[in-house]
């Protein structure tokens, strides 16, 4: 793959554990970026692995410990990678945070309280829109330069106590939509990037251990691979999308999920024979 501009920076929230960290990892060994890299810390092991990847590749990588998920930190992290990056230097931003709350929304003993939607929306799907509007207002974005959501299964499906993870991701599709409207024009990309299930620790959070272990079953077996998809292959993906071939995708949900979903039904029909 060709390398970046020595110029470009990646800037990825979430960095320190699963999906993100691996992303990280992959944009600067196989990409060329260096890498601005968010965290709220409680991953430090994962961090200095990313830490160390990303240096023995021969790229800087700066750590900011923070939540990344309120309109004040974009502001905050925006000034921060200036200080370190300096004007037009961002070449890829990815969005890989995960800290939803889990929770039915009407029935049981516990529905989801007001803070928590608020919370949850702010994290997920808002801080998108913070962070971009951050990077283009504050002439951060390199020409060129590209924005990725992180979508998952749940728009598709209605799988109990997930409703919050469902709508801040269908809120998520529709920023960016209307983000690669606005910004397309200037030469910039965003883009939704959706895959399937994933054993990472978010995974895990939003199901009951039991269920996740049925769950990992029931998605191996639906997909025609018959296994799960890795980090690892999510991350080369994402950094094709930061490749010139790329360059034509924009307000697209791309499709990165291995036809999990798909089979369901024929599950249900034939139950794996
Ligand atoms: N795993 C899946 O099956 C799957 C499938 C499709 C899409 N996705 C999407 O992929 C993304 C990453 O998920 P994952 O499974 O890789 O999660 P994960 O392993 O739990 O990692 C989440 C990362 O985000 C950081 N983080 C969470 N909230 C933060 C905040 N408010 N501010 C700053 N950092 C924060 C975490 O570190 P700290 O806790 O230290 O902050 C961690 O580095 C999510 O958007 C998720 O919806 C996941």
């Amino acid at each position: 793959m060709t390398p970046a501009d020595p110029r470009r920076w990646a800037v990825v929230l979430g960095a320190s554990s699963g999906v993100g960290a691996a992303i990280a990892r992959d944009l600067a060994v196989e990409g060329g970026y260096d890498v601005f890299a968010v965290h709220r810390g409680n991953w430090p092991d994962g961090a200095a692995e990313v830490e160390a990847a990303v240096t023995a590749a021969g790229r800087r990588c700066v750590f900011w410990t923070a939540d990344a998920g309120s309109a004040e930190a974009a502001a905050e992290g925006v000034a921060r990678l200036r200080a370190v990056a300096g004007a037009q230097s961002v070449g890829f931003f990815v969005h890989s945070l995960a800290s939803a709350c889990v929770g039915r929304l009407a029935i049981g003993e516990d529905p989801l309280h007001p803070r928590q939607l608020t919370r949850t929306f702010d994290r997920m799907a808002h801080s998108f829109v913070y962070w971009a509007q951050g990077l283009h207002q504050g002439g951060l974005l390199a020409p060129g330069g590209r924005l990725l959501g992180l979508s998952n299964l749940m728009t598709d499906e209605v799988v109990r106590g997930a409703a919050a993870i469902a709508a801040t991701k269908a809120a998520l599709e529709m920023y960016v939509r209307h983000l690669a409207l606005e910004l397309g024009p200037l030469g910039h990309r965003v883009n939704l990037l959706k895959f399937g299930f994933v054993p990472t620790a978010a995974a895990q959070r939003t199901f009951p251990a039991e269920a996740f272990e049925r769950l990992q079953t029931v998605m191996q077996r639906g997909t025609p691979a018959g296994r799960l998809c890795t980090p690892d292959e999510v991350a080369r993906f994402v950094t094709f999308l930061a490749s010139p071939g790329a360059e034509w995708f924009n307000g697209a949900t791309i499709d990165f999920t291995g036809a999990e979903s798909q089979s369901f039904f024929d599950q249900l029909v034939y139950a794996g024979r």
